[in-house]
């Protein structure tokens, strides 16, 4: 990795790496820094992210830390996929990152050097979905992101539109607390079957993984439906997923609120699955128009 980046292991380490970037980027002014943050265990989904980041931005950090704070007691914090070489080697192997770029892969110990007492709190769209299966998940998000925003100083932070709740709930943060960074979506990137890549999909068996094709093809039983409301779109697609998958929930949401769209709604809406195939949960989504064409 030091042959393409910079490889920080500890604060010191980053401020040291950030303050080369800012002594380069002197010359060449206006310099944008772009952060990409990921626990690891890293696919073609997140080199996608890499890559839109490397479009934005003259130098690129890249986070790799699995937050124990957005896991649950019962989650899969120490089963979480964690592969140190296997990602620098993934990283350099896409050619995206240059001497100029970091990746900053700190310890736990580094991150919380204590057990935070203030957090952030995600408030109504922490409470629902995807924070109502997983209580405390998106605080536990948002409070690991506003942490690396400030350790890493970056111009525009890109994440994946996979995690569409996610991506509200930072936009938000970032309105509410004016923090200074330009927030970008990086659209959903599929295998070639459709399944939704994400580091969760190891843990597949092959039977599984085939069964856990139900969920792209219920998104997109939902999205042929739309024009004929927002029930026809759940039931459509629950109908695809519950024979295949133990659903969590099929929301068709307002993009904003992430609350349920009323059942006369028209227009943008998101179709938000989360299932569990055997014993890994997995999401997806998409976007639709009510009413209209998908
Ligand atoms: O999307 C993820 O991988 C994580 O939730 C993030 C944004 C890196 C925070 O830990």
């Amino acid at each position: 990795m030091t042959a393409t980046a910079t490889l920080a292991r500890t604060r010191d380490e980053l401020a040291d790496a950030l303050a080369r970037q800012d002594a380069r980027a002197r010359g060449e002014r206006p310099h944008r820094r772009a952060v990409v943050m990921t626990m690891g265990a890293l696919h073609d989904g997140h080199l996608s992210l890499v890559r839109l980041a490397r479009e934005l931005a003259d130098t690129v950090v890249v986070t790799i830390f699995v937050n124990p704070l957005q896991f649950g007691p019962s989650e899969d914090l120490a089963r979480y996929p964690r592969d140190l070489e296997g990602d620098l080697g993934r990283l350099s192997g896409a050619g995206l990152l240059g001497p100029a770029d970091v990746v900053f892969a700190p310890t736990p110990d580094v991150v919380y050097p204590r057990d935070p007492v203030v957090r952030v709190r995600a408030g109504a769209v922490g409470d629902v979905l995807e924070g109502a299966s997983r209580p405390g998940h998106l605080d536990g998000v948002l409070t690991v992101v506003l942490k690396l925003l400030h350790l890493t100083r970056p111009d525009v932070a890109v994440f994946g539109e996979k995690d569409a709740q996610q991506l509200a709930a930072i936009r938000a943060m970032v309105a509410d607390l004016d923090v200074p960074v330009d927030v970008v979506g990086a659209p959903l990137v599929r295998e070639g079957d459709g399944l939704a890549m994400s580091s969760r999909n190891a843990y597949l068996s092959a039977d599984e993984r085939e069964r856990a094709l139900a969920l792209s093809r219920a998104l997109r039983a939902g999205a042929d439906a739309a024009g004929r409301g927002p029930e026809a779109v759940r039931a459509a697609a629950r109908g695809v997923l519950e024979p295949a998958a133990d659903v969590d929930y099929v929301a068709l949401v307002d993009p904003t609120t992430f609350t349920e769209v009323a059942p006369d709604a028209t227009g943008p809406a998101l179709l938000l699955l989360a299932a569990r195939v055997g014993a890994t949960r997995l999401i997806d989504n998409t976007a639709l128009v009510l009413g209209g064409a998908a």
